[in-house]
């Protein structure tokens, strides 16, 4: 089939099987530039953009007493903090910190938003997602492609090529955002943002969220098992295919973001032995890794076209393995970052 006579989802797998320079062509049109002037306008609220700016350019031990509550911190920045507990407290504080949201909750999706919580991850199937096939069609003609941190080499130092892997990562329009958002929150259980809530750490809806279109194949610095920073963030993904354990399935360790002992010891680790390359996200490789999946039970997120997960990814989580022939095609959204003590004021307020 040509690329012409398919649609959507359908459209990428024939674009991908016939050439994938066709997806990493470098358009830039009008509606690319719109959108990163609007980015930018909402991104860079003053304040936290002057607050990126201090801590790039504090020296370590500044960054370190300064930034120790905040998301921008991602781990200690000294060997003289990575000997200590301080990872491991800031941990914590955020995990009872994130906990106050539990609160909040309805009597009666109590116990199911609770297990969430404590899971760090949530999931459900949309029966029909052909709504969102406009869309998916649409972006890969407007927008212009990244690789929104999926890199073609492990992070570790190495940057040692690996064979055959794609990625390209889309930004849809500020329009086809909104449209997206309407459909999730009308076809979403009830209940939906209490789990959200619960992951993000902080009182939270479906609204002004950045999707993106995410076309993957093969395996990139995301197939190892890592955590994306020490404090609670909610990261979802939307399948718009089959997805079986062959297919690059998103994987998490369910719990393992409330083990902070753990993932201090593993982080402070690579600090020590200079090991900077994941930029604060920690991996886990060989005997550490064999210790975690012993610990924490491995969620495999297979599922049917139309599977929504959402996951707390301070837990550890990777990019399953990818042996089939067609690319893993999935809408993607972050809820925006909150530090320790904004989470604290929403859910005290809430
Ligand atoms: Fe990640």
């Amino acid at each position: 089939m040509g690329e012409h006579s398919s649609y959507g989802t359908d459209r990428i797998e024939a674009m991908f099987a016939k050439n994938i320079d066709l997806l990493h062509s470098t358009k830039n049109n009008n509606q690319t530039i719109v959108k990163k002037k609007f980015r930018l306008k909402n991104i860079f609220k003053l304040t936290s953009f002057l607050l990126k700016k201090l801590h790039k350019i504090l020296p370590s031990l500044l960054k370190d007493l300064f930034f120790c509550l905040t998301v921008i911190h991602k781990s200690p920045s000294t060997k003289f903090f990575a000997k200590t507990r301080y990872d491991e407290l800031r941990t914590l504080i955020d995990v009872k910190t994130s906990s106050t949201v539990l609160r909040s909750l309805t009597h009666d999706s109590y116990d199911d938003v609770v297990k969430t919580f404590k899971k760090g991850c949530y999931s459900t199937v949309l029966s029909d997602i052909s709504e969102l096939e406009p869309i998916i069609n649409d972006v890969i003609n407007y927008a212009k492609p990244s690789h929104a941190g999926a890199r073609p080499f492990f992070k570790d130092g190495k940057n040692i090529t690996i064979n055959n892997s794609f990625s390209a990562y889309y930004d849809l329009s500020d329009k086809d955002c909104e449209k997206i958002t309407s459909f999730l929150n009308n076809s979403l259980d009830g209940d939906f943002n209490q789990h959200l809530s619960a992951l993000a750490g902080y009182k939270c809806k479906l609204k002004d969220i950045s999707y993106s279109l995410g076309i993957v194949f093969g395996e990139n610095s995301n197939s190892e098992m890592h955590q994306d920073t020490y404090s609670s963030i909610a990261k979802g993904f939307i399948y718009l295919q089959n997805i079986d354990s062959n297919d690059a399935p998103f994987e998490y360790l369910e719990g393992s973001y409330q083990d902070a002992a753990f993932r201090s010891s593993i982080t402070n680790k690579a600090i020590l032995e200079g090991d900077t390359h994941s930029a604060g996200s920690t991996r886990l490789r060989n005997n550490e890794l064999e210790i975690a999946l012993q610990k924490f039970k491995l969620n495999s997120f297979t599922g049917p076209r139309g599977t929504f997960v959402v996951a707390n990814t301070a837990g550890y989580h990777r990019k399953g393995a990818h042996s089939s022939s067609k690319p893993r095609i999935s809408l993607n959204f972050e809820i925006k970052r909150k530090g320790i003590f904004s989470k604290a004021l929403i859910n005290l307020v809430s």
